[in-house]
């Protein structure tokens, strides 16, 4: 009988990918994922803080094991990541929790297999939160469940220190992997069959600063431009204030890199930035998207917008709707602002009520929703090429994505998944294109 295991992930693409590296972990010692929670052996939770909203979910979904545990003692519960990675927040899992085996924080991730042999060697309780990491620890294969694309992380941490926002606190300074591991991690999965790469840090554009040697992500792009066969690359997520002309100009002359630029703009209003500690302003931000399309003039870019940010009038919100009109953006992730324990926005006066979030939140939503339409609406009648990544069993149709990020559904009467197909777009609604392929 097998051993089985599930990881239950929140929050964003670096949590995903850390929790393809936790299965690594356990497929080495001969765990198999199962989704039926009651067979398995290890249910692995892989937090988020980013918002208060994760943090519940994630809460709920811990709590509601404890029957499951009571009725299969030798079930190990492990809860690990940023949630669990945060000032105090440890003790307060294993109070309300007390029947969860391993806790663990991001910077122990990579070691969560030796924890686990711990755990099944000794059975006591295991917490180890490690306060700060070094040097990226290499050789940890994860395993990979979203052929044909592939995720690679190119760094660690955060050094930006947003007043919002949790992550340089729970994620740790800034630390790069070598460029060369890099190229031969990418290399290794060109050579197998991955059609999309996408490089992964929480802001690339600083990628190599910590290095000392003169690398930076403009380097990194060029070197991976030598790897030769037909994939994409795409990368996230950029900070406003460090992209450089080099690196648009780097992006536009490799040939692989999707003409999709993620860019998080935050809000359209200069005092909330400023407040923000982005380090840009709305001028420099719509700057930076004149120089894009300099480069690459069918360039879509995609943001991260937030309301409620403490103090926001209807003013600068209405800056925020203003930037959207401007920019044009191909999509956005909408956020309402929500307060984090020990970040500067949580002790800053006037937080916004939740009746005017609400309010604010539907007229964003609305706003960039039909951004997104105009923008998709100008490939009805077009062909565009899509790499099919699934079968979609509720419209019993193959899906793929396209360049710019969009979805692309269509029929087919063989399984063309993980490959590049040219589709005619028959009809557009929102992110989604629907079509036809030869
Ligand atoms: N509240 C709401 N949204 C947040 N983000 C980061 N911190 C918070 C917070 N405290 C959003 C930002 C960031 C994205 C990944 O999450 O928009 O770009
Ligand atoms: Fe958070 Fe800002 Fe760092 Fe992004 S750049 S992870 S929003 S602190």
């Amino acid at each position: 009988m097998p051993k089985f295991y599930k990881i239950i992930t929140y929050g964003c693409q670096m949590n995903i990918h850390d929790s393809e590296k936790l299965a690594g972990m356990l497929a080495l010692r001969g765990y198999v994922e199962n989704d039926d929670e009651s067979l398995c052996d290890v249910i692995v939770f892989n937090t988020c803080c980013i918002r208060e909203n994760a943090e519940d979910h994630a809460f709920g979904n811990i709590g509601a094991l404890k029957q499951l545990k009571k009725r299969k003692p030798s079930l190990i519960i492990a809860v690990g990541g940023c949630m669990a990675q945060q000032a105090g927040e440890a003790e307060i899992i294993r109070e309300k929790f007390p029947f969860v085996d391993i806790i663990f924080g991001t910077h122990n991730l990579d070691e969560f297999g030796i924890l686990l042999d711990r755990k099944l060697s000794s059975n006591k309780k295991i917490v180890e939160i490690k306060d700060e990491s070094g040097k990226i620890i290499e050789g940890v294969k994860p395993l990979r469940t979203s052929y044909p694309n592939a995720w690679v992380s190119i760094m660690q941490g955060c050094n930006n220190f947003c007043t919002y926002c949790i992550v340089p606190y729970v994620r740790g300074r800034e630390r790069s992997r070598e460029l060369m591991n890099i190229y031969a991690e990418v290399n290794v999965l060109v050579m197998s069959g991955y059609k999309e790469i996408t490089l992964l840090g929480q802001n690339v554009n600083s990628y190599g600063k910590d290095l000392g040697d003169g690398t930076d992500f403009a380097t990194l792009i060029e070197k991976l431009s030598e790897i030769k066969g037909d994939y994409r690359l795409r990368f996230m997520t950029n900070h406003p204030k460090d992209l450089t002309e080099k690196l648009i100009n780097a992006v536009a002359k490799n040939e692989h890199c999707c003409h999709q630029i993620h860019l998080p703009l935050q809000s359209g209003s200069d005092r909330i930035l400023k407040l923000m500690n982005r380090h840009y302003d709305s001028a420099d931000y719509l700057r930076e998207i004149e120089m894009i399309k300099k480069y690459m003039p069918d360039c879509a870019v995609s943001t991260d917008l937030m309301i409620g940010f403490p103090s926001e009038t209807e003013e600068d919100f209405l800056d925020t709707l203003k930037m959207c009109e401007k920019v044009g953006f191909s999509s956005c992730f909408t956020f309402v602002y929500s307060r984090r324990r020990g970040t500067p926005a949580d002790k800053m006066p006037d937080q916004v009520p939740d009746d005017v979030k609400k309010d604010r939140i539907m007229r964003l939503v609305e706003c960039t929703n039909e951004k997104t339409r105009q923008f998709s609406s100008r490939y009805v009648g077009k062909t565009v090429r899509i790499l099919c990544e699934d079968i979609d069993k509720k419209k019993n149709m193959y899906i793929g994505r396209d360049e710019y990020g969009r979805m692309g559904y269509f029929p087919s009467s063989r399984n063309v998944i993980g490959e590049f197909v040219d589709m005619k777009v028959t009809s557009a609604n929102g992110i989604s294109l629907f079509g036809e392929i030869e």
